[in-house]
């Protein structure tokens, strides 16, 4: 028989910027969706990839001073790296520049247009010939251009349109009637009351300003705008609108797209009348999750610091990041990053209730049974029934939040169990059955109900936390696949294992505190090395900014300081002098960069001691939120001393 087939997407991500703890929000929520689905015994296609088009990318590609394609493709490769390490389990990565996509997109824009479902017209606003920019009414300042304050004229520009307005009733329709198909509940009536009731306008989708887009191929001077192109990928990564649509014919109508609810828009009423249009079925269900707030927390401020993904896994672990995404946040709403309860969801769950389980159980049987596996004799005694009931319950608690993506709940369904376990270890006090030779058949059985409880855990985690259950399986000796599976867990007593090894701890317990307070000391640390995000400051006469002594400098020598990843010492000639100066850019520059450099040095600084070496002096830099420290340099040769003013 053919497996039921489940579709999920996250949207595709725009390639600018910095990756943070909240980007891998959606793609974490998904990839424990997708991977329970497996287990259940669907045939997953789990999507996901990168909107690689539009004037945002050209602009970021030209300050970078390399061509748009040569910008994505390396933010795209962080992207699938952050992705591996995350264990990301997507099926298929699309690019809005991959050949196929842009193809299907041109087809799909042609059939449009063909049909009378886009318009040639004209977008009506302002313009500023001397900028070259179009402005709406409301962006003009007193009646003028917001960027140069000159006379702006009126303006027509030539443009497509799609007919969004024609969809408006059964849009209206398709959210009031199907209640399933748009959530978080909340999220339908904002739909219906803010966009839908007071009427939608066509919609401009070609633009004629910027080049970097899929061109309209019967008006090659316009491209397609970004968001058309970018939600056919939900299709077009399907083969929709190419010679082989096979997975299309599969896998479509997705199951869910998820997404954050800034983007629900574009989802709920955009996507669905796009495929009214095109005579594709609709999506089963649109989920807008909240946004993880980052900024509540003190250590999230200065940047490059603990919020990074890659640094949290790296110093707690991939799961204790995923864990914590999955569980802290109440699915659909927004939750504020900090440190503390990032660190106490690990202690208490991950270390405490799994982790001590493990630990425990596994000491105990090694102990009191040579690390065999008891034979279960089945029969039940004190609490025996109750755990049993809930060990055999679980599975299907689990699977109904899933199916309802209350996915914090399915966690909190697992962690009750491992609760449960860890009280029945001291209900039965193996510790004492194991003094008494007439007790050990009551011992084994106690042994084997946590051992059976911590597999139950661990088949269940799989999908959450896949590294933390191939280590909890590992104490197993010779547990074979089956034993892994959901079926195995039905009934309670599949377990066959023959032995358990000992390990480490799963998860180490961390001093909440004193790591907060050491984060602290490292970001202070930071902030006296490089300069920090500056604040407006208060109005100074000449005079005083003729106190600063500003003069070009060229760099000798560099080197980086000894066990620092953050500084560098320099030999700097200022004129005649040489001077030593100690600047926080190791991060941004390599000694081998800096030497040969121009730069701008404050000559009139009081000398101050980095790590025991005096600085005399220090280089300008400019603190960019997004490019790090950049380091101010003369437009031209100077000469060497040559004051700054
Ligand atoms: O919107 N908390 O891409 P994107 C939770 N290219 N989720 C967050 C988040 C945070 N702090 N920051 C980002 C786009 N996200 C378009 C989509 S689809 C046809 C085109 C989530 O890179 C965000 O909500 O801005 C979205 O789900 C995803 O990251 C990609 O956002
Ligand atoms: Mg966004």
């Amino acid at each position: 028989m053919d497996k039921k087939k489940f579709y999920i997407t996250t949207p595709i991500y725009y390639p600018s910027g910095t990756w943070h703890l909240g980007t891998c929000y959606t793609t974490v929520i998904c990839d424990a969706i997708a991977r329970f689905k497996r287990k259940q015994g669907y045939d997953v296609f789990y999507l996901t990839g990168t909107d690689e088009h539009g004037l945002k990318i050209e602009q970021k590609a030209k300050e970078a001073g390399v061509t748009p394609k040569e910008y994505v493709d390396k933010k795209v490769a962080n992207l699938k790296s952050l992705w591996d390490r995350l264990k990301i389990s997507y099926d298929k990565f699309i690019r809005t520049t991959d050949d196929y996509h842009e193809a299907a997109v041109q087809k799909i824009f042609d059939k449009l247009y063909n049909q009378g479902d886009i318009y040639k017209g004209e977008y009506e606003g302002y313009y500023c010939v001397p900028c070259e920019t179009h402005w709406t009414k409301t962006q003009l300042v007193d009646g003028k251009c917001p960027d140069c304050g000159r006379e702006v004229g009126l303006a027509k520009e030539e443009c497509y349109f799609f007919r969004l307005s024609k969809y408006q009733d059964k849009l209206i329709n398709l959210l009031e009637e199907n209640e399933e198909f748009l959530l978080p509940k909340p999220r339908r009536r904002e739909m219906i009351n803010n966009f839908l009731r007071p009427g939608l306008s066509d919609l401009a989708v070609t633009r004629s300003s910027f080049t970097w887009g899929v061109p309209v191929t019967f008006d090659p001077k316009h491209v397609i705008y970004v968001w058309i192109d970018a939600l056919m990928n939900y299709v077009t990564a399907l083969g929709y609108g190419s010679e082989d649509d096979s997975l299309f014919r599969k896998y479509w109508p997705a199951d869910v797209h998820m997404m954050g609810k800034e983007i629900v828009r574009f989802h709920s009423i955009i996507w669905p009348a796009l495929l009214m249009a095109l005579d594709i079925p609709l999506p089963k269900k649109v989920y807008g999750h909240g946004w993880l707030l980052m900024g509540a927390d003190k250590i999230s401020k200065s940047k490059g610091n603990i919020v990074d993904p890659v640094e949290l896994s790296d110093k707690y672990s991939v799961d204790a990041v995923r864990y914590y995404l999955l569980r802290e946040i109440p699915f659909g709403q927004d939750g504020a990053y900090t440190t503390r309860a990032f660190l106490s969801r690990l202690n208490a769950d991950l270390a405490n209730d799994l982790g001590n389980l493990v630990k425990r159980t596994m000491a105990m049987v090694t102990k009191y049974n040579g690390g065999e596996i008891p034979v279960w004799s089945g029969k039940k005694e004190n609490t025996d029934e109750e755990i049993i009931k809930m060990a055999e319950s679980t599975l299907e608690e689990v699977s109904k939040n899933m199916d309802e993506l209350y996915i914090p709940e399915a966690l909190q369904a697992i962690f009750r169990l491992a609760q449960r376990a860890n009280k029945y270890i001291d209900e039965n006090a193996p510790w004492i059955l194991v003094k008494d030779e007439a007790k050990k058949e009551r011992l084994n059985d106690v042994l084997y109900v946590l051992l059976e409880c911590i597999r139950v855990s661990a088949v269940l985690l799989e999908a959450f936390l896949p590294d933390t259950a191939a280590k909890i399986f590992s104490h197993f000796n010779g547990l074979s696949e089956e034993e892994k599976t959901f079926d195995s867990i039905r009934a309670f007593g599949a377990l066959k294992a023959k032995s358990v090894t000992e390990q480490d701890a799963i998860f180490m317990r961390v001093d909440v505190d004193k790591e907060i307070e050491a984060m602290e000391k490292e970001t202070a640390k930071a902030a006296e090395a490089v300069p920090a995000e500056t604040e407006k400051k208060e109005i100074i006469s000449i005079d005083d900014f003729m106190k600063v002594e500003l003069r070009v400098g060229k760099v000798l020598e560099a080197e980086k300081m000894p066990k620092t990843d953050k500084l560098l010492v320099m030999k700097v000639a200022v004129g005649a002098e040489v001077r030593t100066i100690v600047s926080g850019i190791a991060k941004y520059y390599t000694p081998e960069e800096m030497v040969g450099k121009e730069v701008v040095v404050v000559a009139n600084l009081a000398p101050h001691a980095f790590r025991g070496v005096e600085s005399q002096g220090m280089l300008l830099c400019a603190d960019d939120p997004e490019a790090g420290v950049v380091l101010i340099s003369p437009e031209k040769v100077v000469a060497s001393g040559s004051e700054v003013r």
